[in-house]
């Protein structure tokens, strides 16, 4: 049996965030990272919570003059979240090619801010009730010259929201990540794993079994499913209590 599902429960411990939130993360990029916390924020925000959504570095983005695109990362997040702050608030780095973020820094003659990845978030604790972290990439994806988004995820210990996308493979990289997660480090808590259908049913092969299979694999974790084309979770999920 899968050992996964006889880790022993991680001790609370302190984190220098005081806010409750999730961490959105993903098994890869372009996996609907951004299309879950949306759905998330929306709810929130329909439940009247003070929600701020946070993304420590967004690449492939190209403001046209002062404007960034509508389906920016930023942009999307801060419309989620009821366009409280700024998108710059949202995510406060940014860069035009679409690489690893240290890579597109480099290609603009610049370095990622590496303090400012834990202070755009802190910057949070006072401007909202309840934070959205977005991840960039995956779990070991670098952020900085020394930090990947575990680094991150471990600093803020939020628990974790999981995103992966509904194909052939999911299964692994599900168990690859909550093994990663839960042994990176002093570990970060997980609080669901969202099977999130990007295509129409039908378009992809083989995936019918998903749903069971990582509900068989992950007994102690929540699994949701995202439809495709969703603009919310059905059923509901109470996104509150698992943030706390
Ligand atoms: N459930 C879904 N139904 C339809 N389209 C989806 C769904 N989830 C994601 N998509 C689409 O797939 C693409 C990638 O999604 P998204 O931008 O949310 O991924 P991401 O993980 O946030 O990517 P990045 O790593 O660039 O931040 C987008 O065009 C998005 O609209
Ligand atoms: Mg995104």
């Amino acid at each position: 049996m899968l050992y996964w599902t006889g880790l022993p429960a991680r001790q609370p411990r302190p984190r220098p965030l005081a806010l409750p939130g999730l961490f959105v993360a993903g098994t890869d990029t372009e996996v609907g990272k951004t299309q879950v916390t949306c759905c998330i924020a929306r709810w929130l925000v329909r439940r009247g919570v003070e929600v701020g959504a946070y993304k420590p570095v967004a690449t492939g983005t190209v403001p046209a003059g002062d404007t960034l695109p509508p389906q920016s990362d930023p942009v999307r997040l801060w419309e989620a979240i009821g366009r409280r702050a700024t998108p710059q608030r949202v995510v406060p780095q940014w860069f035009a090619l679409p690489a690893a973020p240290p890579l597109a820094a480099a290609a603009e003659g610049r370095l990622i801010d590496e303090p400012l990845l834990l202070q755009g978030a802190l910057w949070w604790e006072r401007h909202c009730r309840f934070l959205l972290v977005e991840g960039v990439g995956g779990w070991f994806s670098p952020l900085s010259q020394q930090m990947c988004v575990a680094d991150l995820a471990v600093l803020l210990g939020l628990p974790v929201v999981l995103v992966v996308p509904d194909r052939l493979g999911a299964v692994s990289q599900t168990l690859c990540a909550l093994h990663a997660m839960a042994t990176y480090g002093p570990g970060c808590p997980v609080a669901a794993v969202v099977l999130n259908q990007v295509q129409p049913p039908g378009a992809e092969a083989d995936v019918a079994g998903n749903y069971e299979q990582l509900r068989a694999w992950c007994p102690r974790v929540p699994v949701l499913r995202l439809a495709h084309a969703a603009e919310a979770f059905s059923p509901e999920v109470d996104w509150l209590g698992l943030g706390q």
